[in-house]
């Protein structure tokens, strides 16, 4: 952090401005919670060394936040079958290369240069602040229940805007083609990998249904008439397979087929049976 912005955190802290407020529901929460306006230990004078144990101090089940609970055996192991939520301490490719299993791209050539900035401060560690801003919910997320409102509670404290999952695509960009170059190595911009395309259309080659049957079979209805079929017959939201809201149908994303927290890659599992 900057000499300037420590000032300003330290003027904050101790009570000279209001400007800065964190956003529900974490407006709940004291600065003080978190902060340390001296002999703090951890980045942005927080108070825990770690980023993710001071996540923890409350989400965890005993803890305030015992609603989204966390433990670091909830996190995915890549190439087993274990997890039930991204990693909170996998460390982003030094360098840029086609080839990287996961499709990661290095810090320096993230887009965002919020999220890049926070890499820097965290050793490069995908961290949870890395892709949260615990006190904004300025950004947009995928989930189609959150309020469309910047500012309000359950936008999940984006830290990019993620409504066409442009953060999951800054990191795993190798991962992001489309269909023409998933088909034809010849588009592929020096990838040697190729992924199930995204950002297509749902059924623009005709080889889907035109609208996503949900894992129980159940076809998915489009209340918000945006394309993006949410609608949950079955009454298992967790089931959906979710599209963007690009067109009527909408396009295929990473969050069409993959969860981020409380999921184990079994269909018939729920959210609450996870936490
Ligand atoms: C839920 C915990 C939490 C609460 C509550 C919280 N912060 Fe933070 N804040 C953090 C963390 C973690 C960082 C450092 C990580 C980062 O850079 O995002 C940080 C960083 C900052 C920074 C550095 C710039 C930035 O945005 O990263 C400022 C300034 C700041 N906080 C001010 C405040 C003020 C003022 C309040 C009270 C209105 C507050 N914070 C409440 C966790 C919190
Ligand atoms: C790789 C990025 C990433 C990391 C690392 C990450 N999250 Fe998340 N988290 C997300 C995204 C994206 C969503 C919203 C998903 C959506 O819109 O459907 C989310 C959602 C959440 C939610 C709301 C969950 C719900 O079901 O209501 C909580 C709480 C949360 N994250 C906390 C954390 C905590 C605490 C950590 C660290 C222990 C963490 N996250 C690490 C990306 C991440
Ligand atoms: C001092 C306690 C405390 C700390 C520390 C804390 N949180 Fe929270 N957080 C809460 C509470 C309380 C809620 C509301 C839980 C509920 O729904 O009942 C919450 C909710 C959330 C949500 C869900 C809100 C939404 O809009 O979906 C996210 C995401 C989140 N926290 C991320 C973080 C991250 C990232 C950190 C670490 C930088 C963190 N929190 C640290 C108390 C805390
Ligand atoms: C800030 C960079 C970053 C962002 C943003 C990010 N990832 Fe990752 N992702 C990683 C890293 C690094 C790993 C490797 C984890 C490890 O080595 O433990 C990973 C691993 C994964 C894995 C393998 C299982 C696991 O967790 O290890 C999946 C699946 C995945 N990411 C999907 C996503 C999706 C979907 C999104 C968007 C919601 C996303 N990622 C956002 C950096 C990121
Ligand atoms: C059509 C559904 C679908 C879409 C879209 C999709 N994935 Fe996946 N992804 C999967 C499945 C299924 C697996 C598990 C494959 C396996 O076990 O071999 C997987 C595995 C992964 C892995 C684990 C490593 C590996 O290759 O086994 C990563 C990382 C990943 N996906 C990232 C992404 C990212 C980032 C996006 C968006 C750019 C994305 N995926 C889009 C279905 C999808």
């Amino acid at each position: 952090m900057g000499r300037e912005l420590m000032f300003i955190l330290l003027v904050l802290l101790t009570g000279g401005v209001q400007a800065l407020a964190s956003d529900p529901p974490h407006d709940s929460l004291a600065c003080t919670d978190c902060h340390l306006a001296h002999g703090a230990p951890g980045v942005g004078l927080t108070a825990e060394a770690s980023n993710v144990n001071l996540c923890l101090s409350c989400h965890n089940p005993a803890g305030t936040a015992s609603a989204v609970p966390f433990s670091n055996s909830m996190q995915a192991e890549p190439e087993q079958a274990l997890g039930t939520s991204h990693s909170w301490n996998g460390t982003m490719p030094s360098s840029s290369s086609p080839s990287n299993p996961y499709g990661l791209r290095a810090t320096a050539d993230l887009a965002d240069s919020e999220m890049r900035a926070r890499l820097e401060n965290f050793n490069n560690k995908v961290v949870c602040s890395v892709c949260h801003n615990q006190h904004s919910q300025e950004r947009t997320p995928w989930d189609p229940a959150s309020p469309g409102t910047p500012g309000l509670a359950n936008r999940h404290f984006m830290r990019s805007d993620n409504e066409l999952n442009q953060l999951c695509q800054d990191c795993h960009y190798y991962r992001a083609m489309g269909y023409a170059q998933a088909k034809d190595s010849s588009l592929a911009n020096g990838t040697t990998v190729f992924s199930h395309p995204v950002g297509d259309i749902l059924n623009s080659q005709g080889y889907d249904l035109p609208a996503p049957l949900d894992a129980n079979g159940v076809a998915q209805t489009d209340p918000s008439g945006t394309g993006r079929y949410a609608g949950d017959a079955d009454g298992i939201p967790e089931n959906n397979l979710v599209l963007d809201a690009t067109a009527q149908p909408g396009g295929v994303r990473c969050l069409s087929c993959h969860r981020v927290h409380y999921t184990d890659s079994n269909s018939l599992s729920r959210k609450d049976d996870l936490k």
